[in-house]
């Protein structure tokens, strides 16, 4: 006979599922005296067990399926040591990529900035320093305010709708009092970069263009037929300019010598180009690599735009240095930041700061051996870097001759000189330009597709660029980047070999285009830049390291002659300002910093950056008062 607890196993399994196990427990306890009834009672129990024969090899099976929390149980261990593993995994991976990436000294160096950053961050946020911060934060910010927000009795805001609509001569009376405001004169070429004007005639071309495409949007290329033609051909002298009737010899060269199969697209500007030429990297690693975690290999002087698109898209951003006395990004360090996460590389041509040209040359090598996109940012360089040869000057390669540069941004609206609102994007390939596109199928307003931030664009705004464009030509910007780069020459040229200049100023690097920065070793460099201000000079300070940058202009052509005699004054009048201080007795002690030196020498060399993000902050909000 056999007992409750010998029944066999699989008796057991079928009386569980049939509910009888709990039963069966309580009946064969051993307490009681019935025990012949209950040798019944198992009798017909193990009758059950003809039952299970009789159940197909399924049906025991599915009977035999122990709990759903018996499998969690027993998992959970095995799991949580995957995903352990999995973590420890990835920490490694990081903790090698980064070694590989910065070397032990960078990784030190990196902990020691990280640790006086969090230190620094603290002792701001500490009872006492925190108020006193924030008084002197929004004493800045009032400052700013009263400088660019015009405030008295003379000025009337308009901060409601005007109940009846204005006449015409009204309005055209208020528009010429706006445009005539106070303002720095880059009329008369005192505004470094900025303003890339290419001459009165060209400005009333612009405006009749803009009359006729006032209304027009490329996003309805049916109703806007002539946009959409003006748009694809901007795209296409600007980089596929077609050469050749003869199709065997015919050949897609242009302005950057883009091969066959090359395409573009036209933004708002050198930012929104960036940040579509970003996107399409990324979105190519993803697709046909699986990168999940983006990261992109950038010189410290690339323009901020690539830290926007980093911000917006996820992009894990490595900076690499641009170590005197060339300027250019770092080929080795780049190298060793390279893994298999990298999207992308980017060199300048040139690059804001300083007007270098980075090796995009030995990027493009490194960008095709290690199978990585490459962006060239040629905005600024945009309608001077291809004319620089032909205009009798030194050039260096930076075009899609390069086999590694994949993609090049080109701003028309700065040297090209339409109006603002204007940029060109280049890409190698068709592929690389889909990967920018947004298409949305499924939409109930309808099958939406734009190709890139925007969607309604200005259609005026390309009408101007081509009609720029058209009425340059060729010959009309070999004959402005002769004038500009000529220019530029000349400041540099003076600052080098004039010995009021030369003995205290000194050029960044060896520029190429227009843009030229200089530094100073005796003198703060950053109350020349004040003092230029006070001339009437809107010169760009720059900071790591200070310095000061001139972008030639074609207005400043013409005053280029004014802006080297103004600057031997001011370093003349900075020298005898710091002799009359020493012969004092004191030095460059308990002089007050001026505004740039404040902004850049003072808070710039901060170990913690939050006081200049909260003045930065303060500044974008007085943009929007009334
Ligand atoms: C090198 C470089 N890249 C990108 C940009 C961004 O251009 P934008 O201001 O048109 O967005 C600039 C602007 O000065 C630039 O100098």
């Amino acid at each position: 006979m056999r007992s409750a607890i010998g029944l066999p196993q699989k008796t057991r399994g079928v009386l569980a599922a049939l509910g009888l196990r709990k039963r069966m427990r309580t009946v064969f306890h051993p307490v009681s005296t019935e025990v012949a009834g209950q040798i019944m009672k198992v009798k017909e129990l193990v009758a059950v067990q003809e039952v299970e024969e009789a159940l197909s090899k399924q049906e025991m099976h599915e009977l035999r399926r122990p709990d759903p929390g018996y499998y969690v149980e027993t998992a959970m261990p095995r799991i949580r040591n995957i995903i352990f593993f999995l973590f420890l995994l990835r920490w490694t991976k990081r903790a090698v990529l980064q070694l590989k990436g910065r070397g032990i000294i960078g990784i030190i160096i990196d902990t020691y900035v990280a640790t006086r950053r969090t230190l620094y961050g603290l002792f701001l946020r500490a009872p006492g320093v925190r108020t006193q911060v924030r008084k002197q934060v929004s004493q800045a910010i009032s400052n700013l305010e009263a400088k660019l927000v015009p405030q008295g009795p003379d000025v009337t805001r308009y901060l409601s709708l005007p109940k009846e609509g204005w006449g015409e001569e009204q309005v055209k009376a208020e528009l010429v009092k706006l445009e005539g405001m106070e303002h720095t004169r880059w009329e008369d070429g005192r505004v470094s970069g900025a303003v890339y004007h290419g001459g009165k005639d060209l400005t009333k071309l612009q405006t009749e263009a803009f009359g006729l495409f006032t209304v027009s949007n490329p996003i309805h290329p049916d109703v806007f037929p002539g946009v959409r033609k003006m748009e694809a051909e901007v795209v296409a002298m600007g980089c596929l300019v077609e050469k050749g009737a003869n199709s065997e010899t015919r050949q897609v060269l242009a302005m950057f010598n883009a091969p066959q199969g090359a395409a573009g697209v036209s933004t708002s500007g050198g930012t929104e180009s960036i940040l579509m030429a970003c996107l399409s990297a990324r979105q190519k690693a993803y697709t046909e690599r699986g990168v999940k975690e983006p990261q992109m290999v950038i010189p410290e002087t690339a323009h901020p735009a690539f830290r926007k698109a980093a911000s917006y898209f996820g992009i894990q951003v490595h900076l690499v240095a641009t170590p005197a006395p060339s300027y250019k990004a770092h080929i080795p360090s780049i190298s060793r930041l390279i893994n298999s996460n990298t999207i992308l590389l980017v060199g300048s041509a040139p690059n804001f700061p300083h007007g270098i040209i980075d090796d995009i040359a030995a990027l493009s090598r490194l960008a095709v051996r290690k199978k990585v996109p490459l962006h060239v940012d040629c905005c600024l360089g945009s309608f001077l870097m291809p004319f620089l040869e032909k205009a009798g000057f030194v050039t260096d390669s930076f075009d899609f001759r390069l086999q590694g540069v994949t993609s090049i941004s080109c701003d028309t609206h700065k040297y090209g000189f339409a109006p603002k609102g204007n940029s060109v994007l280049l890409y190698r390939t068709k592929d690389l330009r889909a990967y920018q596109y947004f298409i949305s199928p499924d939409w109930s307003g309808g099958v939406y597709a734009s190709p890139s931030i925007a969607g309604s664009r200005p259609g005026a705004l390309i009408a101007g660029c081509w009609a720029s464009m058209m009425s340059q030509g060729e010959a009309g910007y070999i004959s402005t980047c002769h004038q500009i780069v000529g220019a530029t020459k000349k400041i540099e040229l003076a600052i080098r070999e004039l010995p009021t200049l030369s003995s205290d100023l000194s050029i960044i690097g060896k520029p190429l285009v227009s843009v030229i920065a200089f530094t100073s070793g005796t003198i703060n460099i950053y109350d020349i830049a004040d003092t230029m201000t006070a001339k009437g000079w809107h010169l760009n300070a720059l900071q790591s390291p200070p310095a000061i940058h001139v972008a030639v202009t074609l207005p400043i052509v013409a005053a280029a002659d004014k802006l080297i005699g103004d600057l031997v004054e001011v370093v003349e009048a900075e020298k005898e300002r710091e002799r009359v201080r020493v012969a004092q007795g004191k030095g460059k002690k308990g002089v007050a910093p001026g505004e740039t030196a404040a902004l850049y020498g003072v808070a710039g060399s901060l170990p913690n950056k939050s006081i200049v993000v909260d003045l930065a902050g303060g500044f974008l909000d007085t943009l929007y008062k009334a």
